[in-house]
């Protein structure tokens, strides 16, 4: 085995990390942590230092880590067939099974899943199909995609063009002119403070309306939200917010994505998000949740509506020219079986909302009252905790004090708990695996009151 502090110098000599500081990384100014293993809730890095993680990784390990049956259908597969190829007809048992399986659970009006490989991609491939889509319609000129401030949808071209985050576009010169961004259902950060829920959902409908009314409904295609924005904030949408943004958009027939890499298979204590809040999706992402991250794969579920004009298209023009060499691959889709199964088994579902419900509430006894926690918001497994140093006027903190950033490395550095410092905002954000016990989620809470008191001692 390799001492560490080789490993720590290949490291910082030889890999390129994503979302990282690579000129400080590179000089061994920041941390580098290997980890070696994990089980249940918990990672160990390779200096025996035991982790609970009450992020899943990036909201993906949902089954929690170390589960033999998924690392055995893996090797199962992999053994039987590592690979063929979903080309021109071809398929593989654990991928047709996977579609059928995802068709079962996913809302009535889908009809065909097409696989990736992480949740950008699909969206890139979300937003091709629109556009094939259109065309096929014969309305060339309406191809633009609408997504808000806040969303995140990944950080290619297009999916970095769709996220509303600035990191995500600065220096990049993106985004690109097809994209646009509408207002964030972020009632905690609505300008006018005096507005109450109803009213700023009213204020949102009408951003919405104007940016349609400004552009052409003719050249809108589409619109993409997560049904509670993840990355920008953790933050549920108010109440009323999706059934009238949905009215918005059927009526100038504009499509909805519902970009569930985050919520889908069971996040917020439903198997969809859509399901959640009544969205009727065309077409909706998958990632994450799919396989627990015990190998890469992601979906576009695609509905009846969708589905007929891309028939419609094919037998005008020829076979799609899209596709993956790793789209449906066997490896990720014998994971899937194995994940969708566990989840169903242990009724894990039930649980993330259960135990999501739990953590918020003891979170908010915990935190409510701290004089710098001005927001602790959820659903199913899901949390956040918003910090401003004043809460009677809801002042923020200045961003270059790094609150945020503090209480996480706080978190883990006297508790040993991973929570993740959200990109844009002193948030902390939870999405622990739906396997955290009531226990566990009584540890993390302690944990973090304990790091808040540290940073902010009141
Ligand atoms: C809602 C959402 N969509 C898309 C993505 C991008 O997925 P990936 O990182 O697998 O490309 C993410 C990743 O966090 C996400 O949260």
């Amino acid at each position: 085995m390799l001492k560490n502090d080789q490993l720590d110098s290949w490291d910082r000599d030889n890999f390129f990390h994503p979302s990282t500081h690579l000129a400080q990384h590179a000089r061994g100014e920041s941390p580098s942590r290997v980890i070696k293993t994990a089980s249940g809730v918990h990672i160990e890095d390779r200096d025996g230092n035991r982790l609970l993680d009450a992020f899943a990784g990036l909201y993906c390990v949902n089954v929690g880590y170390g589960r033999p049956e998924i690392a055995e259908a893996i090797a199962a597969q992999a053994k039987e067939l590592a690979y063929y190829h979903s080309y021109v007809g071809h398929g593989t048992e654990a991928s047709i099974t996977l579609s059928k399986m995802i068709l079962d659970r996913a809302p009535a009006n889908m009809s065909k899943v097409y696989f990736g490989l992480g949740g950008s991609d699909a969206n890139e491939t979300n937003v091709k199909l629109i556009w094939y889509y259109n065309n096929i319609l014969g309305r060339p000129e309406k191809k633009k995609i609408i997504s808000r401030w806040r969303g995140y949808h990944g950080s290619g071209l297009v999916t970095g063009s769709l996220t509303g985050l600035e990191l995500f576009h600065k220096k990049f010169d993106l985004p690109l002119a097809q994209v646009l961004h509408t207002e964030a259902p972020y009632y905690f950060r609505r300008d006018d403070l005096d507005q109450s829920e109803e009213q700023f959902v009213a204020h949102c409908v009408a951003e919405l309306e104007a940016m349609i009314e400004r552009e052409g409904a003719d050249t809108i295609a589409a619109f993409i939200g997560e049904p509670v924005l993840g990355t920008g904030g953790i933050v549920p949408p108010p109440a009323g917010y999706w059934p009238a943004i949905q009215a918005v958009l059927k009526k100038h027939d504009i499509l909805l994505v519902a970009d569930e890499v985050v919520t889908g298979f069971g996040r917020l204590g439903s198997m969809f998000g859509s399901d959640h809040y009544g969205l009727e999706a065309d077409i909706i992402t998958i990632a994450k949740g799919l396989t627990s991250a015990y190998a890469p794969l992601s979906g576009s579920i695609i509905s009846d509506k969708v589905w007929k004009v891309l028939e419609q298209g094919t037998d005008e023009n020829g076979p799609i020219g899209h596709g993956w060499t790793y789209s449906a691959h066997p490896i990720g889709a014998a994971a899937g079986v194995a994940n969708l199964n566990l989840i169903d088994e242990l009724n894990l579902i039930e649980n993330a909302g259960s135990t999501g419900a739990y953590l918020q509430k003891t979170m908010r006894e915990a935190l409510g009252d701290h004089p710098n926690v001005g927001d602790i918001r959820g659903e199913g497994m899901l949390c956040a905790v918003e910090f401003v140093q004043d809460r009677d006027n809801r002042h923020f903190f200045d961003p270059t004090d790094k609150i945020g950033p503090q209480i996480s490395a706080s978190l883990l550095a006297q508790d040993s708990v991973i929570a993740r410092a959200m990109p844009q905002g002193d948030i902390l954000g939870f999405a622990p695996p739906f396997c955290l016990t009531r226990a566990e989620a009584d540890s993390v809470v302690a944990a973090t009151k304990r790091a808040v008191e540290a940073v902010l001692p009141g």
